[in-house]
Parts: structure tokens; C-alpha cells; sequence
């Protein structure tokens, strides 16, 4: 098995490499033409062999390169392509929410698995998105990765900033053996929102350690509130962590301003990038090889 790791995923795409056991691994060369068009060329012997290509889809740009790498991957005759993409881009829009839009998620599903005989990715915003695939598809998670981190800190309880996020921080609290509450959130508009706490705790909060936990942190507005909110009802100290960190603008020091540790996978390169899903994707990548070959 060969991984490619794609610009926008180099450094996941090397610890994914690693944890197949060391499998060969390869950056493309990329460079613009004078017109600004995007020229990729992929090196190694792939002929007949496994391929992993690597590539979050945070930017246009970056899916247009996703493409270009998985029909350059197909031209050097490999046997199978296995398209890894850790952060999903234009998931959000997951349906047609007004007249006249587009199902944005359905049709990247569509496109990315043009070339590809299996697709991976990490926490869609919704799971609904696997079902837009016809070909093999699987979502990996990012909790496992962030519970790793997190088993080494002395939290105290775990918090969802919404409803929204009632599975997860479940799923995480059962690992960690910890208790957990989702709060109540009120979106305002795309920037801002409003959070207020739940009826009932299930632990007191006074001078214990809180961390906040979201599949995504996107503009910051979620986290920067909810660690408001809770510093307010007395909480000693305050973690955030994500499995997406976008970070938009200053949401990175707008964000650390208000906690005291920000954590987030490696899905995409930012400077809370502290855990890894790599074994995660590497062992989805070692199962379906099988099943498939
Ligand atoms: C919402 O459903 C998500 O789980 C996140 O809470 C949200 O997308 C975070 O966005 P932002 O950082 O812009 O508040």
C-alpha cells in the first residue's frame, strides 16, 4: 500500500503511513500555471498497488487538487484507490434548506469518489452524508483520538455546547468515565449564539475542571460563550476540544483568551493540532483492504 498526502494533509498523511508499518510514502509535486491552473504530478511505483490518497477538503482549491491527485493515482495504474478526505468540505449543507439551492454535500460525495474504490473519512456533520456514496464509504471518529489526549488530564466533567453534540460527549464521558451535560444553544446567526445551562446538572460544577467538547470549531463563537458561561457558574478550569479545528480568523486567540487548554485532531493544520486519528483511519484502511481485496 502507497499513501500520497496531498497539501492540505502532508503531515496525517505520514502518520497514517507510519501506522500501516511504514508503507511507502509520497508528496506530490504541485505548481500553478501562469493562467493559475493547478499541475499535479504523483511519483513512485504504483503500478498494481494499493493507493491511499490523502486530502482534507477545507478549500476549493484543495478539493480541485483531491481530484486531479486521485486521476493521476488512477493514470499510474493503481490497483485500488482508497480516498482518505480526514476534514469533508461543504458538509454542512447536507440538504435544501431554500428553493433553488443545491444538496453541496451530495454532490462532493459524488465527485470525490469518481476515481475512488473506497472513501474515509471523520466526523461528517451529519452521518446522513455517507448515504449520497455509491461506492464504500465509512466515516472514522475523532473521539477516540481526543480521548487519548484527554485520559492524561484532570478533568472533572465533560460538557456538549448543544444538543447537537449529546452523542458524542456521551460516547466520550463513557470512555473517560466521567459525567457529562449538554447545555442549551441558541443560534443568533452564522457569528454568534446564545447558551444558557440545562435544568439539571448531573455534578456539581464549583471549582471543578470542565471540558468542553464539539465535533467542529469553526468562527469560535460556540466555545468563546460556553466557556463564559461556565466560568460564570464557577468553573476552576476550562478545556476545548474539537476533532475539526478551522479556527476562522482570530477564533484561535479569541478561544485561548477565555480557556486553558484548546485541543483538536489532526484533521486539519492548526495550532491546536494535539491528537491524532491516524490509527483510526489506518485501521479502517487495513480492514477494507481486506474485505475488498
Ligand atoms: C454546531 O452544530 C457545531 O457542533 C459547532 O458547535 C459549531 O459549528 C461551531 O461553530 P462556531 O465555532 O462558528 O461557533
Amino acid at each position: 500500500m502507497h499513501v500520497i498526502g496531498g497539501t492540505a494533509s502532508t503531515a496525517l498523511a505520514e502518520r497514517i503511513s507510519r501506522e500501516l508499518g511504514n508503507t511507502p510514502f509520497g508528496i506530490p509535486y504541485t505548481k500553478r500555471f501562469p493562467d493559475g491552473e493547478l499541475y499535479v504530478r504523483v511519483g513512485g511505483r504504483l503500478e498494481g498497488d494499493d493507493v491511499v490518497v490523502v486530502q482534507s477538503t477545507r478549500t476549493d482549491q484543495d478539493l480541485l487538487e483531491l481530484l486531479l491527485l486521485e486521476d493521476a493515482v488512477r493514470e499510474a495504474g493503481a490497483r485500488r484507490i482508497f480516498v482518505v478526505v480526514p476534514y469533508f468540505g461543504y458538509a454542512r449543507q447536507d440538504r435544501r434548506f431554500f428553493p433553488g439551492e443545491p444538496v453541496s454535500a451530495r454532490t462532493m460525495s459524488r465527485h470525490v469518489e469518481l476515481d475512488a474504490d473506497a472513501v474515509i473519512t471523520v466526523d461528517l456533520h451529519s452521518p446522513q452524508t455517507l448515504t449520497h456514496f455509491s461506492k464504500p464509504a465509512f466515516e472514522a471518529s475523532g473521539i477516540p483520538a481526543i480521548a487519548r489526549l484527554l485520559r492524561e488530564r484532570p478533568l472533572d466533567v465533560l460538557v456538549s455546547p448543544d444538543k447537537g453534540g449529546v452523542d458524542r460527549v456521551r460516547r466520550m464521558a463513557q470512555i473517560l468515565d466521567k459525567p457529562w451535560f449538554a447545555l442549551e444553544k441558541k443560534r443568533i446567526d452564522s457569528e454568534h449564539v446564545e447558551l444558557s445551562m440545562p435544568a439539571t446538572l448531573p455534578a456539581a460544577i464549583e471549582g471543578k475542571h470542565l471540558a468542553l467538547i464539539d465535533d467542529v470549531i469553526t468562527t469560535g463563537g460556540t466555545i468563546v460563550e460556553a466557556a463564559k458561561l461556565l466560568t460564570k457558574q464557577g468553573a476552576s478550569a476550562i478545556s476545548a476540544a474539537c476533532t475539526h479545528g478551522l479556527f476562522l480568523r482570530d477564533a484561535f486567540e479569541r478561544i485561548k483568551a477565555v480557556t486553558d487548554e484548546i485541543y483538536s485532531t489532526d484533521t486539519l493544520r492548526n495550532p491546536a493540532e494535539k491528537a491524532s486519528v491516524a490509527p483510526d483511519i489506518a485501521q479502517i484502511l487495513v480492514r477494507e483492504a481486506r474485505s475488498l481485496a
